[in-house]
């Protein structure tokens, strides 16, 4: 069995103005030489913008989040379709800032899952344990859990990642040691095969959680790290790049 292709994506959250795009721009002039797919999620108002100033380059252009639904009355909300159509080719869903602030249980991340599948998008769906859990020794069982309530059986035959973003990682500086990020990842490959078999061990997991350019290589080489979903560090093209070259 051949690993997964490795992806290093960029979470920009809600960051960036149109200016932003020069940071872009420096990623697509950088990227053509790793070996890892790249991507870069800016806030929908930039997709279609980023899109184009990317267009040619290997980067790909990804949203953060997306409705259930294809069209209809929910305001403020975006589709996954309407994501595809100003280029996106991937989409971020179940990431812990929507799961907390907005409320989303598994069964709305499987539903968003499953729309950006019928968007034609590859969905990056996030897991990750709270400090809580982690200290009461139910981090495996939250993980494996969400991976199990969060992923649709549609995504047997499409392209997907999981990210395993512990909550307590995310922009704290604060890192699991390498072997407690194999030990979550190997247990969430132990779920994606028993869910989808040999597609389940063909599809990239994801470290997030204060990655940096200085602790890259090693989150990296770890077992089952198939690349990373960054956030603080993707907003600078240099660190991003550093991390990106660090596949
Ligand atoms: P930081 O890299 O800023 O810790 O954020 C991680 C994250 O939430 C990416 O989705």
């Amino acid at each position: 069995m051949t690993a997964p292709i490795p992806l290093i994506a960029g979470n920009w959250k809600m960051n960036g103005l149109a200016a932003a795009l020069s940071e872009a721009k420096v990623v697509a002039a950088g990227a053509g030489e790793s070996r890892a797919r790249v991507a870069l999620c800016p806030p929908a108002t930039l997709i279609e913008r980023m899109s184009a100033a990317l267009a040619g380059s290997p980067v790909l252009v990804g949203g953060q989040d997306c409705h259930a639904e294809a069209s209809g009355a929910f305001t403020g909300d975006i589709s996954a379709e309407m994501l595809a159509d100003a280029g996106a080719r991937l989409v971020i869903v179940g990431h812990s800032e929507r799961r907390a602030g907005h409320g989303e249980d598994d069964a709305a991340v499987a539903a968003k899952a499953r729309a950006a599948l019928r968007g034609g998008l590859e969905p990056i769906v996030c897991v990750g344990e709270t400090l809580e859990e982690r200290k009461a020794g139910k981090a495996l069982t939250v993980v494996t859990g969400q991976v199990k309530g969060s992923l649709p059986p549609e995504m047997a035959g499409s392209a997907f990642a999981v990210a395993y973003e512990p909550v307590w990682a995310i922009g704290s500086g604060l890192t699991p040691s390498i072997a407690e990020i194999e030990e979550v990842h190997r247990a969430i490959r132990e779920t994606l095969v028993a869910m989808f078999g040999d597609h389940g061990a063909a599809q990239p997991i994801l470290y997030g959680g204060s990655v940096k350019p200085a602790n890259a290589a090693e989150i990296l080489a770890a077992a089952e790290v198939g690349g990373a979903l960054v956030g603080g560090a993707s907003l600078k093209a240099a660190d991003f790049l550093g991390i990106v070259g660090a596949v």
